[in-house]
């Protein structure tokens, strides 16, 4: 049985009071939860330090939502993975789909964020989805199966629970218009398959979470698909009460 992980990626929101605050209304909220589903907080950088004072002791973890692959050096404006993890990070979000379309970040550059992640001991949650257009021409699986593919191959991933595939169609995200379970199930199994290709047994440990206009009222139904392990989610996750309710439908099982 995998256990069930909720992710919040506040993106480019919270200065570091409000994300403070933010922070202890959803330790608040969730104290029950804590140990039953993995929680994961994501605020920007700015706010790594301030997030990770108020979830000190409280079983939630820090994610970064974006690194470079390189230690250190010439790379100005970069943070590397040891950084993140010197910032009190234990997770970090690689190829989300706004870096791939509007930074221009490509499958190339998410694999060596996620191979330098794992090696510096990160736990990495790795985005892939397709686009509307994508959709609409039926290129759906073999999209995600490249991005799959890119990400994983020869990254050497020793630990499972260490790996989340994020499916996150682009057209998803931030519309208010998330997949059906059926649409989301269809494919999270398709990924599965896929890194079984790659990974061998332990593909069937890999925690492949939904992402995409996840809220209170359609992650009961979204879980309840077996390849469904959690959510990566956006809007809703920045109000402490809708975080708490999303974490509290997946810890009842
Ligand atoms: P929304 O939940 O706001 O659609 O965002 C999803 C997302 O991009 C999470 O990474």
């Amino acid at each position: 049985m995998r256990k069930r992980l909720i992710a919040g990626n506040w993106k480019m929101n919270m200065l570091r009071g409000e994300a403070a605050e933010l922070a202890r209304g959803v330790v608040e909220s969730t104290r029950r939860l804590a140990g039953k589903v993995d929680i994961i907080l994501a605020p920007p950088f700015t706010a790594l330090d301030a997030v990770g004072k108020e979830l000190q002791g409280t079983g939630i973890m820090l994610g970064a939502q974006n690194v470079f692959w390189e230690e250190r050096g010439a790379f100005t404006g970069e943070i590397s993975p040891g950084m993140l993890a010197d910032s009190g990070c234990s997770w970090v979000i690689v190829g989300h789909s706004e870096r791939r379309r509007i930074l221009g970040e490509t499958d190339e550059m998410v694999r060596m964020k996620l191979a330098a992640s794992l090696k510096a001991g990160l736990k990495v949650i790795v985005c892939v989805g397709e686009t509307l257009e994508e959709r609409d021409r039926g290129h759906t699986v073999k999209v995600v199966e490249g991005q799959v593919v890119k990400a994983l191959t020869g990254t050497g991933i020793s630990d499972p629970g260490g790996l989340v595939i994020a499916y996150e169609p682009v057209w998803a995200i931030g519309t208010g218009r998330h997949a059906t379970p059926a649409e989301a199930e269809f494919v999270q199994s398709a990924i599965r398959e896929i890194a079984g290709n790659i990974l061998g047994d332990s593909a069937a440990r890999i925690r492949i979470v939904y992402g995409g206009s996840v809220n209170e009222e359609n992650i009961r139904d979204l879980l309840a698909e077996p390849d469904i392990d959690g959510a990566l989610v956006g809007g809703a996750s920045l109000r402490a009460e809708s975080m708490a309710s999303i974490v509290e439908t997946a810890g009842e099982q």
